[in-house]
C-alpha cells in the first residue's frame, strides 16, 4: 500500500458513515444498523440501510450502495479526491502531498467542463432562433416542452461555435478538451458539430458531458446520420445510457427498464408517458452499461429496431445483460409497418406500443424464433450449435434461482428441438462451471425485503451459513479461529462461500483479522447487498462469548455433516462389498464413534 492508499484506508476506518449519511438523510437506529429514506430514488419507506460496522450504505430498492466515499461522490457529486479531502478534514487524517499536481491540466479540465455547460445553452439558443430547424424538430414529433426540457439544440454550419466562444470566455483548447472542436493535422481549428440537430448527453446529475448531433442535410449519404462527442474525460461512451438521467427513478420504481436504440425513440416514448426508458445509442450493450442498468432495475426489455441490425444488437446484448443477473425480455415490431418504436407510436399510438412492451417475449423464445426463421429444417449440427448457445447463455446467469426460472421457460421451446428439460438441466450441471468465487448479479434483489421473503437463505444449511458469515463479519477476530475448520468449499450457499473465501484470503495476507470496513468496500454491489441483508436478517451483534459458542456449534454441525456424508458413501461401498469385508466394518464403526463424540459435546439445548 502506498501512502495514498494508507490514508484512504485510515479515513475509511475512522469515518462514521452514520453521521456522514445522517447529515443528508434522517436516520433511525434499528439494531446494529440504521435506516432512512433513500436519497437516490423517490423513496417512501425507509429502504436505505446504513451499517456502521462495515461502513457501508445500501438501498434495497434502487440498489445504490457503497462506502462513505461513494456516498459523498454520488450524493454530493464530489470527485474522489474531494470526498477524501472532506473526510480527511473530519477525521483528522493527514493526506499525503499530491504527487506532482498539474495545475495546467486541472485548469483545462475545468475550462472544458464549463465549455460544455455553455455549449448546451448556446446550441439551444441557436435552435430557438432558427425557424427552419425548429420546424424540422417539430415535424419529427418533438413538442416545444421536449425541446426545452431536453435542451435540444442546433449546430450551425462553419465554425460558428469557435467564433462565438471567446466572447463567452471559452478558449479553443477548452472546446477541444470538451469534444466540441477539433484541431486538424494541418493545424486548423474546426467546429465538430455542423448543421446538426443536437441532443445533449447528460450525466446522472443532468449536466452535459457531450452531445449527439443528427445530420440535417438530406442527400448526403456519406456523412454519418449521427455524430457523437468523442471520448473525453467526461463522456465515456461505454458507460453511458441516453435518458437515464431522467428515467432512473421510474426504472427503479417499476423494477424494469426498457431499452430502445434511438434518441428519437427515447423522446417519443417519454412524451407518451413511458418513463422507464433508456436509449443504447444503436450499439450492443457494454458490460459497464449493463452494470449501470442492473443498478436501476432487475428486469430489462430490449425494444430495438425491427431491422437486421436491431435483431443483432438484441442478440449481442443478451450475454452481457444476463451476466449482470438481469431478467431479459425482447419486444419486437413484427407485423407492423414501423421500423422503430418511434414510428409505431406515430402510426398506432401509445397503447399499441405498451402492448408490445408488455407482450415482450422471454429471451429464449426470442432466440428460438430467430432460429426457426433461419433454419426451417435444422440439421443436427445446427441444433447442437443452437443448444450450445442457449447453454452458454444460461450458464452466464449468476443466480441459481433465476437460471432455474430460465431453464423452465426454455423447456417448452427446446422441446420443439427435441431437447428434454432434464437433458438440459443435466448438461448444465455438468457442462457449466459453478459460479466463480464472486458470484455477480443482484441476486439479493429477487428477494423482497419488505415482505421478508428471503427464501434463498432463510432455511436450513444456507441460513446457518449466512449466520456464520454474519458472525465473522461482526467479530473479525473469529475469522482466524474459523479459518482452520471451515473451508470455503464446505459452504453451499454461493454468496456465503464467496464472502468466506475472500475473508480467509484477506486474513492470510498478514495473518490478522480482516478490517471489516475495507473488506466491505471491496465488495461488488451484489455481494454488498447480500451483506447488508445479512445484517438485517440477524439483527444485533452477538457479544464475543456468545459468538464463540455460535461458531463452535457451526463448526461442529459442519463436521458432523461431513462425517455423515462420508458414512453415507461408506455405507454404499459397504453394501456393495458385503458384510464379509471386516476392514470396511472397522472404518464404519470409527466414523460412527466420531459422530457420536461430536454430538455429545454439543453445548446448545
Ligand atoms: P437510427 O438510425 O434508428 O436513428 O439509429 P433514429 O434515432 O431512429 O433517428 P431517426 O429517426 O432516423 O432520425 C439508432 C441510434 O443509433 C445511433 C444513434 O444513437 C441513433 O439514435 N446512431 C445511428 C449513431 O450513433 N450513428 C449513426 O450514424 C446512426
Ligand atoms: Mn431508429
Amino acid at each position: 500500500m502506498g501512502p495514498f492508499e494508507q490514508a484512504r484506508e485510515e479515513i475509511r476506518s475512522r469515518a462514521d458513515i452514520v453521521s456522514v449519511v445522517g447529515r443528508h438523510v434522517p436516520l433511525k437506529r434499528r439494531g446494529s444498523y440504521h435506516v432512512g429514506r433513500c436519497p437516490f430514488h423517490d423513496d417512501r419507506s425507509p429502504s436505505l440501510h446504513v451499517n456502521p460496522q462495515l461502513g457501508i450504505y445500501k438501498c434495497f430498492v434502487c440498489g445504490a450502495g457503497g462506502d462513505v466515499f461513494k456516498f459523498l461522490m454520488e450524493h454530493e457529486h464530489m470527485n474522489f479526491r474531494e470526498a477524501m479531502e472532506q473526510l480527511a478534514h473530519e477525521t483528522g487524517v493527514q493526506l499525503p502531498e499530491r504527487t506532482a499536481p498539474d495545475p495546467a491540466a486541472q485548469a483545462l479540465s475545468q475550462a472544458a467542463r464549463s465549455a460544455l455547460d455553455w455549449a448546451m445553452a448556446w446550441f439551444h439558443e441557436r435552435l430557438l432562433e432558427t425557424p427552419k430547424v425548429l420546424e424540422y424538430a417539430r415535424s419529427r414529433g418533438m413538442s416545444d416542452s421536449d425541446i426545452a426540457d431536453f435542451r435540444i439544440g442546433f449546430a450551425p454550419g462553419g465554425d460558428t461555435m469557435l467564433a462565438a466562444a471567446p466572447a463567452a470566455g471559452h478558449g479553443r483548447e477548452a472546446l477541444v478538451a470538451a469534444g466540441l472542436a477539433v484541431r486538424t493535422d494541418s493545424g486548423h481549428w474546426r467546429d465538430r458539430f455542423r448543421l446538426r440537430l443536437v441532443f445533449p448527453l447528460l450525466d446522472l446529475s443532468k449536466r452535459p458531458i457531450g452531445f449527439a448531433g443528427r445530420n440535417l442535410q438530406s442527400g448526403k449519404p456519406d456523412i454519418p446520420k449521427y455524430l457523437n462527442s468523442p471520448e473525453t474525460e467526461f463522456y465515456r461512451k461505454s458507460h453511458f445510457l441516453y435518458g437515464l438521467s431522467h428515467s432512473r427513478q421510474e426504472a427503479a420504481k417499476q423494477g424494469e427498464v426498457v431499452v430502445v436504440e434511438g434518441y428519437m425513440d427515447w423522446m417519443a416514448l417519454w412524451r407518451h408517458g413511458l418513463r422507464n426508458v433508456v436509449a443504447a445509442s444503436g450499439t450492443a450493450f457494454t458490460k459497464d452499461q449493463a452494470k449501470l442498468l442492473a443498478r436501476q432495475a432487475k428486469r430489462v426489455v430490449c425494444f430495438f429496431d425491427g431491422d437486421k441490425a436491431g435483431i443483432q444488437a438484441a442478440e449481442r446484448s443478451l450475454p452481457v445483460l444476463l451476466t449482470e443477473g438481469l431478467e431479459v425480455r425482447v419486444a419486437n415490431l413484427e407485423g407492423t409497418e414501423a421500423k422503430d418504436p418511434d414510428e409505431l407510436l406515430k402510426s398506432k399510438g401509445a397503447d399499441a406500443l405498451r402492448e408490445r412492451i408488455s407482450g415482450a417475449r422471454h429471451w429464449v423464445d426470442f432466440l428460438l424464433d430467430g432460429f426457426w426463421k433461419n433454419h426451417p429444417r435444422p440439421s443436427p449440427d445446427q441444433r447442437a450449435d443452437f443448444l450450445r448457445r442457449i447453454h452458454a447463455l444460461l450458464g452466464a446467469i449468476p443466480d441459481a434461482a433465476l437460471r432455474e426460472q430460465c431453464v423452465q421457460a426454455a423447456a417448452p421451446f427446446l422441446e420443439r428441438l427435441g431437447i428434454r428439460e432434464s437433458d438440459l438441466r443435466e448438461t448444465l450441471k455438468n457442462g457449466v462451471p459453478p459460479p466463480p468465487a464472486a458470484p455477480a448479479g443482484p441476486a439479493w434483489r429477487n428477494q423482497d425485503v419488505h415482505t421478508g421473503q428471503k427464501k434463498d437463505i432463510l432455511t436450513g444449511i444456507r441460513r446457518a451459513e449466512a449466520q456464520f458469515v454474519h458472525l465473522v463479519l461482526s467479530h473479525p477476530v473469529l475469522v482466524l479461529d474459523a479459518r482452520d475448520h471451515v473451508h470455503p468449499s464446505d459452504l453451499v450457499e454461493p454468496r456465503c462461500r464467496a464472502l468466506w473465501d475472500m475473508l480467509c484470503a484477506q486474513s492470510e495476507i498478514d495473518n490478522a483479522p480482516p478490517d471489516p470496513k475495507s473488506f466491505a468496500a471491496g465488495l461488488d454491489s451484489s455481494l454488498a447487498g447480500f451483506v447488508a441483508e445479512l445484517f438485517q436478517l440477524f439483527e444485533g451483534k452477538p457479544d464475543e462469548m456468545v459468538g464463540r459458542k455460535e461458531l463452535d456449534d457451526f463448526v461442529r454441525d459442519l463436521m458432523a455433516r461431513k462425517l455423515k456424508e462420508k458414512r453415507r458413501k461408506l455405507a454404499a461401498a459397504f453394501r456393495i462389498a458385503g458384510e464379509s469385508n471386516p476392514s470396511k466394518l472397522d472404518e464404519m464403526n470409527q466414523l460412527l464413534a466420531q459422530e457420536a463424540a461430536i454430538f455429545s459435546t454439543r453445548t446448545d439445548t
